[in-house]
């Protein structure tokens, strides 16, 4: 993990007029271009430690994984591996060849790390797992990366539910999302365990994460602004680490990556205020200006929404980015 944030707020202020130099933007945009597609924010303590992720993807094969729409960069792949691609040489059928995928740090918004006896001993996410497919340039599922264009084809509920440590039940209510799905607001893990938000599921398409500039309240239900929402997801779904609180909707984590967060819930639903539970109810409405200053009020930035205020201005940015021409 890198810590940015400085580098974060200085670009965030050259959009708003202040001047930075054209180098010194350039090197924000590579920053904010690595953050969304190789930073885990320390998110393997979800993936490894609590899911254990890492011991189900070692008996998946890459023709299992490409079908629950799993991506792979081709410009990360060495020019051999190409051509035995293109001359089907390369057994997909082979769970080993999907380490070396990993290894080669080419399955789109997976970060693994194999060790010499060829185990997978770590695996996070980014960003770009779900926010980022590729054109198929090679062949289905395997191209150059699109940043920012919503993978369709990702089954995060049929992923998930191969993690040996989740119960039966939930991984039936997962196993329902179906490709392109997510439910954002299901649960959310502490650093330790998963805490149950809202019951039953209600999954949602999972959007574009580009042409956001200037956007107040991006998600569907308006929560908050860009910086908000990317911590949630980054703290609550993905696991990463940092610290988030939104008495809306009574969740509070403080996860130093210690593995011993002080982490709370609010009240019980039942003795909140009745403004409390009203507000928990916004979750179903869009924002104001007024609502929006005062969640801006309430919501100090930290780390974790800063460094991906990075990603904000990068992605947020540019207009919808064209489809690069097809080719083999
Ligand atoms: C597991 C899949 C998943 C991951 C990983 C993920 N997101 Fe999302 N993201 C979603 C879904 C689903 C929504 C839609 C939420 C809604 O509107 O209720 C969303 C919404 C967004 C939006 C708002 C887009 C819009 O137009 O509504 C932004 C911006 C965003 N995500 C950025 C990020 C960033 C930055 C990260 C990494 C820190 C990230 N996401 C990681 C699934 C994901």
């Amino acid at each position: 993990m890198r810590l940015i944030g400085g580098a974060a707020i200085a670009f965030v202020l050259t959009l708003t007029c202040m001047s930075v130099s054209a180098p010194a933007q350039g090197q924000r945009l590579q920053d904010g271009q690595a953050i969304f597609r190789f930073d885990t924010f320390g998110d393997e303590q979800l993936w490894t430690d609590f899911l254990k992720m890492n011991d189900a993807l070692e008996t998946v094969s890459p023709a299992t994984a490409l079908s629950v729409g799993l991506k792979v960069d081709v410009r990360a792949l060495p020019p051999a591996v190409i051509k035995m691609l293109k001359a089907d040489e390369i057994d997909l059928n082979d769970p080993a060849v999907t380490l070396t995928l990993l290894k080669l740090n080419a399955v789109v918004g997976v970060m693994g790390k194999v060790n010499d006896a060829g185990e997978l001993t770590r695996v996070g996410i980014t960003c770009a797992l779900c926010h980022s497919t590729v054109d198929n340039s090679l062949t289905t599922g395997i191209g150059r990366r699109l940043d920012g264009w919503p993978n369709h084809d990702l089954n995060v509920g049929a992923i998930v539910g191969l993690s040996p440590a989740l119960p039966a039940d939930l991984k039936a209510e997962f196993a329902k999302w179906g490709p392109g799905m997510y439910d954002p607001r299901h649960h959310a893990f502490d650093g330790m365990n998963l805490t149950g938000l809202n019951s039953p599921s209600v999954p949602v398409v999972i959007p574009p994460a580009y042409g956001l500039k200037g956007v107040g309240f991006e998600t569907y239900t308006g929560d908050g602004p860009i910086s908000y929402w990317n911590a949630y997801v980054g703290i609550s779904q993905m696991g990463g680490q940092g610290t988030f609180r939104d008495p809306r909707i009574g969740l509070f984590i403080r996860d130093t990556g210690s593995r011993h967060p002080e982490v709370s819930r609010a009240v019980p639903v039942s003795t909140r205020s009745a403004s409390t539970r009203a507000a928990r109810g916004q979750l179903q409405s869009t924002g104001g200006a007024a609502r929006k200053a005062r969640v801006l009020q309430r919501w100090r930035m930290r780390e974790l929404s800063l460094r991906i205020d990075v990603h904000r201005c990068v992605e947020g940015s540019t207009e919808r980015p064209a489809v690069p021409a097809r080719s083999i």
